[in-house]
């Protein structure tokens, strides 16, 4: 199965986890913006962002899917991840492009920059013919991502691991993708 590959935008390397990229990884989900934007309630630490940092690493071995550690090119900074998510989920719509970003590197435009580049692979290399983002009805500034990379909600449902709230369902076709950027 494919291993994490690093790639390289204008301003971002894309490259794999590793464990030490856990302080910066914390400092970004524990974030206020980040805990209120994700839900991370106040019973999810440490453990908990270690463990999902473990599942999204793992998920690359596994399924050739999962989440980028993003480097700022100018100054070698971790700025964020974003990457191509595909859980065991009974209703999970399918291989879904995703992005957070360090609330300080918010505004600069990383997070189409590295979710455009997620999606060219999720095109191009895994041979998806329709991409999703799944985003809470209030997260405007990760629809605002969606958008700007061609996106359209198709559907506004809840979703069984987070059934408090709906989820809108954001999706990409690839003939969408490929008169846009191709
Ligand atoms: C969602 C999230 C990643 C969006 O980050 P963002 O910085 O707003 O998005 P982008 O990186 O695409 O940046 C776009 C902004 O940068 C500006 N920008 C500045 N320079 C730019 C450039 N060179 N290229 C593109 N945009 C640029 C844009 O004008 C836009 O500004 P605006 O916020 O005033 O509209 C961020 O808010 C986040 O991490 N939220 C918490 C986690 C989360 O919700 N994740 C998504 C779950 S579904």
């Amino acid at each position: 199965m494919t291993t994490c590959p690093t790639l390289e935008t204008e301003r971002l390397i894309l490259r794999p986890f590793t464990d030490a990229d856990f302080e910066d990884y914390l400092s970004m989900m524990d974030s206020p913006e980040v805990r209120e934007a994700l839900r991370i309630s106040e019973e999810e630490g440490r453990a908990e962002a270690w463990f999902g940092l473990a599942a999204f690493t793992g998920q690359w071995k596994l399924r050739g899917t999962g989440l980028w550690a993003l480097d700022e090119k100018s100054t070698g900074n971790f700025v964020g991840r974003a990457g191509l998510h595909n859980p065991e989920r009974h209703d999970w719509p399918g291989v879904e492009v995703g992005w957070t970003l360090h609330p300080d590197y918010w505004g600069l435009g990383y997070a189409t920059e590295a979710g455009k580049e997620a999606v060219r692979y999720g095109f191009q290399e895994l041979g998806q013919e329709q991409l999703f983002s799944t985003i809470l009805t209030d997260n405007y500034r990760s629809q605002a991502v969606a958008k700007r990379l061609g996106f359209v909600l198709n559907e506004t449902r809840n979703l069984s691991h987070y059934p408090d709230e709906p989820h809108g369902i954001w999706i990409l076709e690839r003939e969408e993708y490929e008169l846009r950027f191709s």
